[in-house]
């Protein structure tokens, strides 16, 4: 019989069990079911709605389920619907009828509310140190190449030199907007929605803030409805999840580039790439690759619950129940991305010469050029004409402009004087980019003491 069976007199149909169950995936919030129901469990005795040799009874039953569940010994079944309705079919059986007074005050509507207020609130913290320890990866392989040059770009085309460095940190501060965004939504994570019952309060003389404070949550949901029936904490995750992945697909689009053999800017590791099964020489970037890939789904994701949410009348429905396998999906996708890039990104060896060579012998300094005439009191929009045009005689000629004589410039604007050279080679156009969070060393350094502070004042958080 099943624990909701009073009124029925005919038996579920078994495709609907199947389909209304939600044990298959849900047996994963099992510990924090748990510890929720304990919580749920001292408060009811604390307030004597049971007493407390009942409670005692209930304590010790849910201790010893949890170990259970711990070792993989409890065996699930489609028929029990879900984890809550499991912990409290074991708890009967282990303890007798008094194991029924747990759900006193209660329904599985506030309570799979509270295990996944839970549930997020932990993997927040967890997402927010595995994006701590990722950006640690950037800053030390930026730290220790200092002294790259590579091409910039925009539009794929090489555009001004820059710091390897430079651009490597740039995804550190993405990824420190991701982190303060996890972090601003445990905020609103944090609002403990126990004691709303199915929607509307309970009759019992609950003590919501006891639970709160021994389940550490810092406040309640202050409506009862909106407590059962917001899953905006599980949106918030999904969509800081969505942009994150964002940037990590981003990074692995610039690592799959610089690994091709056009470019050759890096070489990663044989441990963190794989071969062809037909041909023999392939070396293939697949980690960079399958990020990039597990990007759709994460954004999968997010629309789905958007979706699933849009139209529901309050409070609870049981189109909620579908919040979860997109969720758990989301947390196995992201950390995994973020541990394996970490690993990746402290293997990953660059290559100096490659990417010098690529803007030494480039147009890349044209802008150096003409921000020259500027300092001589040309106006920039001459100056652009002037150096376009400069351009325009090498591309002809099949030449560079480190190649022009002093008299070709001057022929060109009477303005450049014999020092207009020294704008040119790729290591002075990146010194002279001082300009704060511009790509000149000094700044770079700056950026990276930064971003070494921040990482030490979040650890001690
Ligand atoms: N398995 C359900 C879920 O995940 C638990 C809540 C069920 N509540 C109900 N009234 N059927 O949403």
């Amino acid at each position: 019989m099943k624990l909701w069976g009073g009124r029925f007199a005919k038996e579920t149909d078994a495709l609907v069990e199947e389909f209304n169950a939600s044990i298959p995936f849900d047996k994963r919030l099992y510990e924090e079911d748990i510890r929720g129901s304990m919580a749920h469990c001292r408060m009811l005795a604390n307030q004597g709605i049971i007493c407390g040799d009942e409670a005692e009874q209930i304590l010790a039953g849910l201790a010893v389920i949890k170990e259970e569940m711990d070792r993989g010994e409890v065996e699930f079944s489609l028929a029990l619907e879900d984890i809550h309705m499991h912990v409290e079919k074991r708890l009967t059986e282990k303890i007798g009828p008094v194991g029924g007074k747990l759900h006193t005050g209660r329904s599985r509507n506030d309570q799979v509310a509270l295990d996944m207020h839970m549930y997020v609130k932990k993997e927040i913290l967890e997402t927010v140190a595995l994006i701590g320890n990722l950006q640690e990866a950037l800053v030390n392989l930026a730290e220790d190449n200092l002294d790259a040059v590579m091409p910039g770009y925009t539009h794929l085309q090489r555009a001004q030199p820059v710091l390897f460095a430079h651009h490597l940190l740039a995804y550190f501060w993405m990824l420190q907007r991701d982190r303060e965004r996890f972090l601003d939504s445990f905020g609103r994570a944090d609002w403990m929605p126990l004691g709303a019952g199915a929607l509307a309060g309970t009759t019992f003389p609950v003590d919501r803030e006891m639970v709160a404070s021994e389940l550490g949550f810092a406040k309640l949901y202050e409506n009862s409805m909106d407590a059962v029936s917001d899953r905006d904490f599980v949106l918030e995750f999904l969509s800081n999840s969505a942009i994150m992945m964002t940037h990590l697909s981003r990074l692995s689009e610039d690592i799959i580039i610089w690994n091709s053999q056009e470019f050759g800017f890096i070489t990663l590791d044989d441990a963190f790439t794989t071969g062809s099964s037909i041909m023999p020489q392939k070396k293939n970037p697949d980690v960079a690759e399958l990020v990039r890939g597990k990007t759709g789904r994460v954004y999968g994701h997010l629309m789905g619950l958007l979706t699933v949410l849009k139209g529901l009348p309050l409070a609870y429905n049981k189109d909620m129940q579908e919040d979860k396998e997109g969720l758990f999906d989301t947390v196995d996708t992201i950390k995994i991305c973020l541990r394996l890039y970490a690993a990746m990104l402290r293997t990953v060896e660059p290559n100096k010469e490659r990417m010098y060579a690529a803007v030494a012998r480039d147009f890349a300094s044209a802008t150096d050029l003409a921000d020259y005439l500027v300092r001589k009191g040309l106006p920039f929009r001459e100056a652009h004409a002037v150096v376009g045009q400069l351009v325009g005689k090498c591309v002809a000629e099949n030449r560079q402009l480190v190649d022009l004589t002093t008299e070709e410039l001057t022929e060109a604007c009477s303005h450049f004087e014999d020092d207009a050279k020294e704008m040119l080679p790729p290591e002075a156009c990146v010194e002279a980019r001082q300009s704060r969070g511009g790509t000149a060393r000094s700044e770079v350094e700056v950026q990276i003491r930064h971003a070494k502070s921040l990482l030490i004042n979040d650890q001690e958080k």
